[in-house]
């Protein structure tokens, strides 16, 4: 993760950024009118000497049981608690107390990835209806209570929020794995929370076809049980009630349908259990730097105030809107913008089964027309790709957005003029909103109504939060200074993780050790939270991300590991080393390629590299499925003997290598350099234009690692 100059590399706060200003474009007079928030006095309220209480207009948006006595307690650093004494139950939140008002609106309308079949609207009764037979049915057949985990692995159904609103409902922790992930993935998150209860699906339609999902429930259950945990029951959906969709037969005693178990349950309540704000509300597991997974513990009280206040006023959320999210529910994205935010603020939100540009390139904007949905949701990737698909289809439909958000990867402006103009024609505002796993919420975001937009930046930093850069000497880096450095939030907030589930330790040292001050105070202000993220801050104070500083590949929106990719790669029995490096890609932003050297008496062939993207695929998910793997006899390493991730990824994207002289080996870097070029050059994959964000981000990648 250091940016040190031991091997005669460019540090983080020499880089300088080559980006040149965007205009500021402001929102028009129709999206302030009706703005939930426009009134220029909110900045007064959130004054840094107004910290911590700023954040009681967050908390004061829900439904108390218990009120709290402290605001934020930051006795133990850097485990801040937040409105402690407070007791609250978040399905409540989300659900009961919308239904004197709002019981016959829409919470969720669901669409099928098949464009014939018919929308799942689920009113607030009804989701109160089945989110109480569902907790009854997890207490009283699954034996769960406060505090249990329970993982998930479930795909874009109105089942999940179901299952996770009915899971907080008991206080239950739900631990919900992304359904592009593999059993083993799956398995060892349910080893790493200690769940003995898996909540999966039979299957579910993606591009065009029914995917078995059920058969990764038995890959989860047997990994996670050679690696010493027991599932008693797994809970399956059908996604067709009745109708199984699968190959993979039930077990006896340990598999369920829930359809048939609900028949029980019909018409049962379960009282709301009331929980201390600090009580888990759900694990969230994310790539670092190391191959395991962790899981982002967040809590019930301050994380929902938090994305329960950032839905209602920077994604201008009114109980009117037609909302929707394009993420996924397996993602943070999807827990805080798609379940947690968008209901504790009564939002009708739009749940999508399946992938943007099926049938074709419309597909998204013939919902958008349909349904009137007028704010909207997405990632770059998707940007990217439905512009390289169908850069006129926007504009042939008759929908009209308020507001639209770009979220997890930096946006390259002529992106964002596209969706501006031709998605939003012009008529919505877009914010591009900057967070992480880790942080619940958001935490650079322009305000929409009261603050301009800036192409490819997020903008300053949310209400409440106070970012600043610091160079690898934990010196700040001014404003408009042109450098970049790494991005770090000072203050405590609500939203944030409260630990890395089961080892505290990590949790200190991934985020806070390098940029800490004093490891004894006690004081939050020695204790700046790092978010692993390069950025640059222009003179009106807006941030641009410029990426990972640490040894993650941002693919599409999504976080992996190097060394996850490594680990799963060195699965392979032929492989000696292995190297993870991110090349660019035209629409995934990232793409992971492979870098392996082999054990004696085994030969390099296609099988190698079958094997090795296989091996990604199955231990991973097929997210992780590297472009390249490039087999050869050596990895360019340094004298100590680290392989040199930095000097691959420059050959896997064109770069020049830099100085090689001081590597233990540098002859391999010729050979490596001409054997992967001409293989790309062939095939036609040169990379166009690198932007020098690119460059900057190959010249720090993996020094650590
Ligand atoms: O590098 C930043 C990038 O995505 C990382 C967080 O990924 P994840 O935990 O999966 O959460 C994604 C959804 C919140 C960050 O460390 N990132 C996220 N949003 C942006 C971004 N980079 C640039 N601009 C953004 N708006």
């Amino acid at each position: 993760m250091t940016q040190t100059n031991q091997d005669g590399d460019v540090s983080e706060a020499q880089i300088a950024s080559h980006w040149r200003e965007e205009e500021r474009i402001h929102p028009g007079a129709a999206f302030i009118s009706q703005a939930n928030m426009a009134d220029p006095s909110v900045f007064e309220r959130f004054t840094e000497d107004r910290f911590p209480e700023y954040y009681r207009e967050y908390a004061d948006l829900l439904t108390w049981d218990k009120y709290w006595h402290t605001t934020l307690d930051t006795s133990e650093p850097p485990f801040w608690k937040w409105f402690v004494g407070g007791k609250l139950n978040a399905s409540y939140n989300c659900v009961d107390r919308h239904l004197d008002e709002h019981r016959n609106k829409a919470a969720f309308i669901w669409v099928s990835e098949l464009e014939d079949e018919e929308d799942r609207v689920i009113t607030y009764q009804e989701l109160y209806v089945r989110v109480n037979e569902f907790a009854a049915l997890l207490r009283d057949f699954a034996g769960l209570k406060a505090g249990d985990r329970v993982t998930l692995h479930m795909p874009m159904m109105p089942e999940l929020p179901v299952a996770m609103l009915a899971c907080a409902r008991l206080g239950v922790i739900h631990s919900q794995v992304f359904g592009g992930f593999s059993g083993a993935a799956c398995g060892d998150r349910i080893v790493d929370s200690g769940s003995n209860t898996l909540i999966t699906m039979d299957g579910y339609h993606r591009s065009g076809g029914m995917l078995d999902h059920k058969v990764k429930a038995d890959e989860a259950v047997a990994h996670a049980e050679a690696n010493g945990a027991k599932v008693d029951k797994v809970l399956v959906w059908r996604r067709y009630k009745g109708q199984y969709q699968s190959e993979s037969p039930m077990v006896e005693g340990r598999d369920y349908f829930v359809d048939d178990l609900l028949e029980e349950y019909t018409g049962r309540r379960v009282e709301p259990v009331s929980m201390p704000a600090e009580a888990p509300l759900f694990l969230m597991y994310t790539s670092g730097t190391t191959a395991k997974p962790k899981g982002a513990q967040h809590s019930t009280g301050g994380y929902l105030s938090y994305v329960a206040g950032t839905s209602k006023y920077y994604q201008d959320i009114h109980p009117g809107d037609v909302y929707w999210c394009m993420a996924d529910i397996g993602w943070i994205t999807g827990h805080s913008y798609i379940v947690y935010g968008p209901l504790s603020v009564a939002a009708t939100s739009v749940m999508y089964e399946g992938v943007p540009n099926y049938p074709d390139a419309g597909r998204a904007w013939r919902i958008a027309e349909r349904l009137d949905v007028n704010i909207f949701h997405t990632a770059p990737t998707t940007i990217r790709m439905l512009r390289k698909a169908g850069p006129d289809e926007p504009a042939k439909y008759d929908y009209h957005f308020k507001h639209m958000t770009t979220v997890g990867e930096p946006i390259e402006p002529e992106v964002w003029r596209w969706y501006y103009e031709e998605v939003g024609k012009k008529e919505a505002v877009v914010v591009d909103t900057y967070w992480q796993t880790e942080t619940g919420g958001f935490l650079g975001a322009t305000l929409p109504a009261l603050q301009a937009m800036k192409p490819g930046s997020c903008g300053p930093g949310a209400l409440g939060i106070f970012p600043v850069i610091y160079d690898e000497d934990s010196n700040e880096i001014d404003p408009g200074s042109g450098k970049a450095g790494n991005i770090c939030v000072t203050r405590p907030w609500p939203g944030m993780m409260q630990t890395v589930w089961g080892d505290p330790d990590r949790f200190v040292e991934t985020y806070f050790r390098k940029f800490n001050k004093d490891p004894d105070s006690k004081s939050w202000r020695d204790w700046p939270y790092f978010t692993g993220d390069g950025a640059t801050q222009s003179e009106d104070g807006y941030y641009r991300i410029v990426g990972r500083v640490d040894d993650v590949i941002n693919v599409a929106g999504h976080r992996l590991g190097t060394k996850e990719l490594e680990s799963a790669a060195l699965t392979v029995q032929a492989v000696s080393e292995a190297a993870a490096v991110p090349a660019i890609d035209e629409l995934r932003g990232r793409v992971p390629e492979m870098y392996v050297s082999l054990k004696p008496g085994y030969e390099a062939g296609p099988e190698i590299v079958a094997e090795v993207k296989g091996a990604i695929s199955t231990i991973i998910g097929p997210i992780a499925r590297p472009a390249h793997v490039w087999v050869s006899a050596d990895l360019p390493k340094t004298r100590s003997g680290k392989i040199m991730r930095r000097v691959t990824a420059a050959i896997s994207n064109f770069v020049d290598v830099g100085d090689t002289t001081t590597l233990a080996n540098p002859e391999v870097v010729e050979e490596i350099r001409q054997a992967v070029q001409s293989a790309k050059v062939a095939a036609g994959q040169v990379p166009k234009d690198i932007p020098q964000a690119m460059i900057d981000e190959i010249r720090r990648f993996g020094e650590d690692a």
